[in-house]
């Protein structure tokens, strides 16, 4: 991801710096949002975890290449955009297609716009569905490129969605980032217009507020990833790109994918969330304060393992697999046999995120009493 200065050299060179730096960067067992929101306990409300259905749909609008309709995911997660276009990051994209065909997880790639521009770096895209030619996968490119990148972008995987990436505080912390934003609702209102299936726009780890929902509402945008902050940080990633470490003063800057969740405006995109997930009891949090389904980029890149060797599939897929029967056993905990019942579980905020909430006018009393509304 990432602006599109600087050689095609240079640009390679980054994606494999931000594979190590994301990797090295990772907080072990670090507090995040996810924290600040505890479930209230009911302890006889509970269902049979045999009965839970994973699956979700995520709706999304007609566009001017494409009607209307729903994804059926079978998991309520999936394999966010990371990463290729080097030798390396080709090993780790290979790995995780791997697992996402194993899984049957729905995986998007990193951003595809440096093999636009380099056939040799295309490959480590291609490879995605080489490895997995009946999957769900979603293409990358970043908000600026130009209208004629996002058919071709979604051509070299022969994707089922294309995610457009908003990174501004990243491009405001890189050294050699972008400075100038004023054209990014426009370039993602035409990269929408000109993309074959459907777009998702998403941030890459500091939220997507109230205000940035409205607006890519407004222009027709049906899917965002909110992608907040709390867990892989292009701050710090790319502030250690810096000789100085200037930006370090930006440090907390941005919202947690729970805190745009909840301060989402009504009707808002069809919501997916991400940021900071790092357990199956994160994937239902976030289910259960508004998100269709939720991704995962650093938590599964750290399963792959750094150089994608070989046999970094086989540990994701027991992650995952791990995770799902994990996921389903806490949705028979909390009472919800599916993704929907899960708006019925009664949500305790506490900490920045409660103060978040509080500033922002979302009713907190009425979050803690979800299970005594009628239901419909
Ligand atoms: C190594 C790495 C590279 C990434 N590159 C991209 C990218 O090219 N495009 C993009 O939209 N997001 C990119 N992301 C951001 C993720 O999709 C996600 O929004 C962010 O990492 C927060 O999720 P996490 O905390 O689960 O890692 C990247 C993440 C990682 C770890």
């Amino acid at each position: 991801m990432h602006s599109d200065l600087g050689t095609g050299d240079a640009r390679a060179a980054r994606k494999d710096e931000h594979v190590d730096l994301a990797l090295s960067q990772r907080g072990g067992g670090a507090h995040n949002e996810f924290d600040d929101l505890d479930f209230v306990h009911q302890a006889l409300a509970g269902v049979d975890a045999e009965r839970v259905d994973l699956g979700v749909g995520i709706a999304f609008g007609a566009g001017p290449q494409h009607a209307a309709g729903e994804w059926h995911w079978e998991t309520p997660f999936y394999v966010n955009g990371m990463t290729g276009g080097t030798a390396r990051t080709t090993r780790i994209n290979r790995e995780l297609a791997i697992a996402a065909r194993e899984t049957g997880l729905p995986m998007a790639c990193g951003s595809v716009s440096v093999a636009l521009d380099d056939a040799d770096a295309a490959r480590g895209f291609a490879v995605i569905r080489e490895e997995n030619p009946d999957g769900f996968v979603m293409a990358n490119l970043g908000v600026g490129r130009p209208a004629s990148d996002a058919p071709r972008a979604v051509e070299l995987l022969g994707a089922n969605a294309l995610q457009v990436h908003v990174n501004a505080v990243q491009e405001t912390a890189m050294p050699e980032g972008s400075r100038d934003f004023s054209a990014w609702i426009t370039s993602v209102e035409q990269l929408a217009a000109a993309s074959p299936v459907p777009v998702i726009v998403k941030e890459v780890g500091f939220g997507l507020s109230r205000g940035a929902l409205r607006r890519l509402a407004d222009i027709g945008v049906t899917i965002a990833d909110v992608s907040g902050r709390g867990g892989t940080d292009f701050l710090q990633i790319e502030n250690a790109r810096r000789v100085a470490g200037e930006y370090a003063m930006l440090t907390g800057f941005g919202q947690s994918a729970l805190a745009c969740l909840l301060d989402a405006p009504h009707p808002a995109p069809t919501l997916l969330a991400s940021g900071g997930v790092r357990t199956p009891l994160d994937v239902v949090k976030a289910l259960a304060s508004g998100a269709q389904a939720v991704g995962v980029a650093g938590t599964f890149l750290a399963a792959i393992g750094s150089d994608g060797e070989a046999g970094g599939a086989e540990r994701l897929v027991a992650l995952v697999d791990d995770w799902k029967l994990r996921t389903r056993a806490i949705y028979a905990l909390l009472g919800a046999a599916t993704r929907d019942e899960l708006l019925a579980t009664d949500l305790i905020l506490r900490g920045r995120l409660r103060e978040f909430c509080a500033d922002r006018g979302v009713d907190l009393g009425a979050l803690a009493l979800r299970s005594e509304r009628p239901r419909a």
